[in-house]
């Protein structure tokens, strides 16, 4: 395991002592391929930049502000963002884990306080009541997303994935179909899947640096057939956070042709600065608001995925039954706990947490401009993801035809293994977010801006030189 307090920088050494259960072992990986850059990183920044035996939690700069700055060792946690592509390429080339939509920051204090206090009492029966956690979902709506809601509007979920599915299967009966504008988050894909519905996309149309979305394509693709648009606000991987007057233009669109709108607002609070998150239960149109289910967490937020919590609600009791019907969930201990602490105390954190993102993007932006001219940068307006347009590089490197040889899904995928094998960087195919997606890359900025610092650094020595 890794320890608590592991931090990279000081002595340029991590105490990795876990061998995996595929046989990796973390130690040598690091020292072979990996995280040097991420020593070589910390050893730069100003401020607590050794292991501090004495710290449970992120400490803080001179300043009083949280430390993002440094490199936070999440190797050997079993954490999908860096421990699964090291799987995927044992050779050893892969180095930085710019995939998966985690954070890579210490969390927020409270929570950590919050589960060492659950943890001195020692039995983990099966829980009685959510009541603080639904308070804290319903307050968190209020304050920060202006909707008022009451609390059997509610449904607790242990993840957006379950009330989606639960959704799609009271909404969409079989050999009926559900409609995606796209790019849009792979995991709808599986979503639909696993509710055994087709998924229509509605690619959206690429205009002055914004993807926008192609309105006359998505009404003609409103066939009887389709029951359920799902919204995705703010829009993984493009990072479209949409306006309002868009907003009711789709919900208008759906209820004149009968279909369901689910809208998926896991990324809401990461909002660039300058931009608005509408929630679609906000609406100034009740038959619209009415005809919707919206679907949120704070797992991006304190990137508390692997405690398993997320809702669903809807203004209308009707559509709110009709899904419950199908939803089945089952909340940890643990993670109502650091939810709840999340939702209470956890404000100031984020806030700082989603300022320091907002830098990474115009560092990343910036960075891109001047250095990686053949990179295409789409201006992001809220996530913390980012999707980068490699498609002259990859006409460069050929990726449609070694794609074939190397019997790999799409260019992408080709290009995804190319870009580890040249740079170390791992990132995610375009072609996974559906139609649209072709000839970009999605990368995760939610991390120390020194590691992205040395991810854009050596992307731009392996795109400049291919
Ligand atoms: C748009 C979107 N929805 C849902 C999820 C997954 O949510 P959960 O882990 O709560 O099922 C993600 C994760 O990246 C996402 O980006």
């Amino acid at each position: 395991m890794v320890k608590n307090n592991d931090r990279l920088g000081g002595t340029g050494e991590m105490s990795i002592v876990k061998k995996s259960s595929t046989g990796l072992d973390r130690r040598s990986f690091i020292k072979s391929a990996s995280l040097a850059a991420l020593a070589g990183a910390g050893s730069a920044v100003s401020g607590p930049v050794s292991a501090q035996e004495s710290s449970a939690s992120i400490p803080r700069l001179a300043s009083g502000n949280y430390d993002f700055d440094t490199p936070y060792n999440r190797v050997g946690t079993d954490c999908a963002r860096w421990d699964s592509p090291p799987i995927r390429y044992p050779e050893g080339t892969f180095k930085y884990g710019m995939g998966v939509a985690s954070m890579d920051f210490e969390c927020a204090p409270c929570i950590t306080e919050a589960l060492q206090e659950r943890v001195k009492h020692h039995n983990w029966g099966y829980l009685s009541s959510t009541e603080g956690l639904r308070n804290g979902i319903l307050r968190w709506n209020g304050e920060h997303h202006g909707v008022d809601l009451s609390p059997d509007s509610v449904t607790i979920s242990d993840g957006i994935y379950p009330g989606m599915i639960a959704a799609m299967r009271a909404f969409v009966p079989r050999g009926s179909k559900v409609l995606l504008s796209t790019p849009a988050y792979s995991g709808f894909f599986s979503m639909a899947r696993a509710a055994n519905v087709e998924v229509i996309d509605s690619e959206m149309e690429y205009k002055n640096g914004r993807y926008e979305i192609n309105w006359q394509d998505l009404e003609e693709k409103m066939t009887p057939e389709v029951r359920v648009m799902i919204v995705c606000n703010p829009q993984n991987p493009t990072g479209n956070v949409w306006t309002e007057e868009e907003l009711l233009r789709v919900g208008r669109l759906c209820l004149d042709h009968n279909v369901v709108v689910l809208s998926d607002e896991i990324h809401s609070d990461v909002i660039r600065a300058g931009h608005k998150f509408t929630p679609f239960g906000s609406l100034p149109d009740q038959a619209v608001v009415n005809n919707s289910i919206s679907f949120n967490a704070i797992s991006k937020t304190f990137n508390l995925a692997g405690m398993k919590n997320a809702y669903y609600y809807s203004k209308s009791p009707v559509m709110l039954e009709r899904v419950n019907k199908y939803h089945r969930a089952e909340l940890s201990t643990l993670g109502v706990v650091a939810n709840e602490a999340a939702y209470n105390e956890g404000w100031e954190w984020f806030e700082q947490a989603n300022a320091y993102m907002d830098e990474n993007h115009t560092f990343i932006e910036n960075y891109v401009k001047q250095n990686m001219p053949t990179v295409g940068y789409v201006k992001n307006e809220g996530t913390y993801m980012t999707f980068l347009d490699f498609s002259k590089t990859m006409k460069t490197v050929g990726a449609e035809e070694q794609h074939r040889s190397h019997n790999k899904a799409s260019a992408e995928h080709y290009f995804q293994d190319w870009l580890v094998h040249n740079s170390g960087v791992y990132l995610n195919p375009g072609t996974d977010y559906g139609s649209g997606g072709a000839g970009h890359m999605r990368m995760n900025i939610a991390s120390s801006r020194l590691v992205v610092r040395d991810v854009l650094e050596a992307m731009a020595s392996a795109v400049n030189n291919a």
